[in-house]
């Protein structure tokens, strides 16, 4: 690091909000409304403090849709020198810790509101998720794979109405599909009871602490569930969690897109994510990732993920691959 930009970065980070600032963005991706709320301070105010950050290599920017989110910089020597500092900012310190308070409110507000959707709308839910998306192109990308290697045990995690354990029916033995929804949870008892599915169960539970064991089941699925997390990387840990060496993940969900009124009507959280979002979480989590399969809509365009648990005799062998050898 040259001299100038040594003291580019300390005066960057030498402020107060710019300190509360780096603190936050520590723990979490945080879009400028947010932080807006949390430091109780202008837009423009924040989104200066925000440029002067960035420019000096401490925070990266990242769009999604038309908005802009920040995180820590894991590259580069300024971000060393942010992880130090965000390292000696003192634990349970009183204006931190309600800066980190009013983060999780905002996070809070926004379960409720998923949860409140699904509430109202689980009886409408087989009309609305077809509504953006032609979901037979998909379920046969799902079934073709699933009936060239059939599941002992599958997890769907965010189940809803259960059609994801309905339609994989014939291709597992045991299945379990979980919600936090008890509206959606007794649509899918009654789907796949219709359906004559008797080999699969529901139950209530979140997916960002299943409660479940390690390395349990062969197939786990997230089908169009990633976009309203609030914390998607930790969901995909989750699942990597149960999944048994050898098993596979599958992640149904948007490719990145701009169609903003989905937040607003549809209570999605994410606008999309791109390959590289979903493959270096996966990759993070010691998966392997394959080739997304890429299903193009009229409106919004689906990627269909596809990693697996190394088992015990490929765990020396493969690493998790790179970026590169994804694309390759
Ligand atoms: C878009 S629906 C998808 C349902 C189903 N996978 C499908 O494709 O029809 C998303 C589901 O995720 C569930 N969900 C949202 N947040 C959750 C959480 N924290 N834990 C468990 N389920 C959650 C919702 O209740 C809803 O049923």
């Amino acid at each position: 690091m040259i001299m100038n930009d040594v003291l580019g970065a300390l005066k960057a980070i030498g402020e107060e909000t710019r300190l509360r600032i780096l603190a936050l963005c520590a723990r979490d991706q945080i879009n400028v409304s947010d932080l807006t709320q949390i430091l109780g301070q202008s837009q423009p105010r924040v989104s200066r403090h925000l440029k002067l950050m960035t420019d000096a290599g401490l925070l990266e920017r990242f769009r999604e849709g038309p908005f802009a989110y920040f995180r820590l910089r894991r590259d580069g020597d300024a971000a060393k020198l942010a992880e130090a500092v965000v390292h000696l900012l003192p634990q349970g310190e009183r204006g931190l810790e309600s800066d980190r308070r009013r983060l999780q409110a905002l996070k809070e507000q926004r379960e409720h509101r998923i949860a409140n959707y699904f509430r109202e709308n689980a009886p409408e839910w087989h009309r609305l998720r077809s509504l953006h998306i032609d979901d037979s192109k998909i379920e046969r990308v799902l079934l073709g794979w699933l009936r060239e290697k059939p599941a002992r045990s599958l997890l769907d995690i965010g189940t809803g109405t259960g059609r994801i354990l309905e339609i994989l029916a014939p291709h597992y033995q045991r299945g379990t599909g979980i919600d936090q929804s008890h509206e959606m949870l007794s649509l899918a008892r009654a789907n796949l009871a219709r359906a004559g599915v008797r080999h699969a169960e529901v139950r209530q539970g979140s997916m960002y602490a299943l409660d479940l064991p390690d390395e349990t089941f062969d197939v786990v699925t997230l089908h169009q569930v990633l976009h309203y997390a609030e914390d998607p990387q930790a969901v995909l840990e989750e699942a990597a969690r149960v999944l048994q060496p050898g098993g596979r993940l599958i992640v149904v969900d948007f490719a990145p897109h701009e169609l903003v009124h989905l937040q607003r009507e549809h209570a999605h959280r994410h606008l999309g994510f791109s390959d590289d979002q979903i493959a270096n979480w996966l990759i993070a989590d010691g998966l392997l990732v394959n080739q997304p399969h890429y299903l193009p809509g009229e409106k919004l365009d689906v990627m269909v993920w596809r990693a697996e648990r190394p088992t015990s005799v490929e765990t020396g062998v493969l690493k998790p691959r790179t970026q590169a050898e994804i694309r390759s």
